[in-house]
């Protein structure tokens, strides 16, 4: 017989009922109030092995066949942030444009993507990889294959490189200055399937994961418009980065040392929200 999905040990299960409502797949049932919890018979492969079964049970009473036991540290509330520390860390995060020429070293990028793992993905597919070109040298030789693209758009009077004004981008970089890549040593895109649940989403929210973890690393970023406008233009140009075919690059960073440091943080406007009572009516 199949292994079950999970198992609930009974002499330490309370019968609280908080795995059942917190699975997504409503695959944890339990019949009545002082009942064991059970796995929903022949659905195991429903589950999208998000752990919550697991994470909130108050006892480790319950033991899921896919995921041990071990890769689930209890939360010490301790170290979570305060509101007002993570308001400070991301209001003062910013799009870095002048970076050290020094390369950002390799075990940095390891811890600030072994946080960004934990970002939401749909259903959990955790789908996003990373290819980071590493060094000026290497983000130069790319630099060089996007401004040629570029240039066949100007040369094409596309309607978006109108829009981009790529043009003047061009120029720029042919007389030396980068205002694309912006000379920084890395360049890292966020790639994942061309099908699939949410991929793009998944890998946007990845990306900004990634600005806001490495801020605390006094890593800096910046989004890479230009970089990302290539490859979704030129999707060929990803196969030079060695991402195969069949994967989409919707996000792409430049990432480096800061070279100045910032001394104040800046203005926004204010946020516009609405709160409705009831709908707000249009189609049915
Ligand atoms: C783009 C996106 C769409 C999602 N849509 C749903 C949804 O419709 N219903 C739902 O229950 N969870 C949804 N989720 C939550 C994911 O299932 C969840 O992030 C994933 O299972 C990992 O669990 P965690 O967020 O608790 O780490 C969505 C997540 C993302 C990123
Ligand atoms: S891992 Fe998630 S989906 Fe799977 S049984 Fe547990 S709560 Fe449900």
């Amino acid at each position: 017989m199949d292994q079950p999905l999970f198992t609930v040990d009974e002499t330490l299960c309370r019968r609280d009922g908080l795995c059942a409502a917190a699975c997504p797949a409503s695959l944890v049932r339990q019949d009545a109030p002082d009942a064991l919890p059970y796995p929903l018979p022949g659905k195991a492969e429903h589950c999208i092995r998000c752990g919550h079964c697991v994470a909130i049970c108050p006892t480790g009473a319950l033991r899921h066949s896919l995921l041990p036991l071990e890769d689930f540290p209890l939360i010490d509330r301790k170290k979570t942030l305060p509101p007002a520390a993570l308001a400070e860390h991301l209001k003062t995060r910013r799009s870095i444009r002048t970076f050290r020429e020094e390369a950002v070293p390799q075990e940095t990028f390891a811890a600030i993507l072994d946080t960004v793992r934990y970002a939401p993905t749909g259903h959990n597919r955790q789908e996003v990889q990373w290819t980071i070109l590493d060094g000026r040298r290497a983000v130069h030789e790319f630099l060089m294959r996007v401004n040629e693209w570029m240039r066949s758009e100007v040369k094409a009077r596309t309607p978006f490189s109108r829009a981009m004004s790529l043009a003047g981008a061009v120029r720029a970089v042919d007389k030396g200055k980068d205002v694309v890549t912006r000379d920084a040593p890395h360049a890292v895109f966020a790639h994942v399937p061309d099908e699939g649940v949410t991929p793009m989403t998944d890998a946007i929210i990845a990306t900004t994961w990634f600005e806001i973890v490495a801020h605390a690393h006094g890593v800096g970023t910046c989004f890479a418009g230009y970089l990302m406008f290539a490859l979704e233009h030129k999707p060929e140009l990803a196969r030079c980065l060695g991402i195969p075919e069949g994967r989409t690059v919707p996000a792409a960073l430049l990432v480096g040392t800061p070279k100045y440091r910032y001394r104040r943080m800046v203005p926004r406007d204010e946020p516009k929200a609405v709160f409705l009572p009831g709908l707000a009516g249009g189609e049915e």
